[in-house]
């Protein structure tokens, strides 16, 4: 059994579609051990709804080092699920290769320090882009840096906007957030 800690700082549709895909074994042979939220936000209402523990970290001093402490000592995976605090060097290093992140865009282009949420959206209508999508990878010290796992695309229409793209890149994130799980998980 392998044992997932969850961070969120927001509404938590992710958190809720691993959380239903762990209940039908889409993702195999899994607990969520820890929900860690940053702020007050609908994702650790979702954990006391399904009875998860769940503990609210807020930002501030020491708050990489206040989140280490919290993180159980089985935990096998630690995966951000719309979590925008940015966790220290010594953090990321310390879990290098056992925390994982979704970002509302094709990696590497529409990353980096302020891309994020609806930032990301209208960066990439505003680029004129023809396609966007979803990324999950590795986190590292460098932000939305660390290697790709899994891509899933969707088109950019003529008249697109950021809350019809938003709304398409979370459909997206639903499919490849679960098989990017398993196969890390399996790995
Ligand atoms: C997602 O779009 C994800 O890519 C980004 O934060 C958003 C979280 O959405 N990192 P939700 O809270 O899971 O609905």
């Amino acid at each position: 059994m392998k044992n997932i800690t969850v961070l969120v700082s927001g509404g938590g549709t992710n958190l809720q579609r691993i959380i239903d895909c762990i209940d039908s074994k889409e993702i195999s042979d899994a607990k969520i051990n820890l929900i860690v939220a940053d702020r007050e936000c609908f994702g650790l209402e979702r954990a006391k709804n399904h009875q998860i523990s769940h503990q609210l970290i807020k930002r501030g001093k020491d708050f990489s080092e206040n989140l280490e402490n919290a993180i159980p000592e089985n935990t096998d995976l630690i995966i951000l699920a719309g979590f925008l605090s940015i966790l220290n060097k010594e953090f990321c290093e310390k879990f290098e290769g056992k925390i994982i992140n979704i970002h509302p865009a094709l990696l590497p282009k529409f990353g980096g320090k302020g891309m994020w949420g609806n930032h990301v959206h209208q960066a990439v209508i505003e680029a004129k882009e023809q396609e966007s999508g979803a990324t999950v990878h590795f986190v590292t010290s460098g932000i939305d840096e660390g290697e790709i796992i899994l891509q899933g695309k969707v088109k950019v229409d003529v008249d697109e906007n950021i809350e019809t793209l938003a709304k398409k890149i979370h459909q997206i994130e639903y499919e490849i957030f679960p098989k990017a799980i398993e196969k890390v998980l399996r790995y």
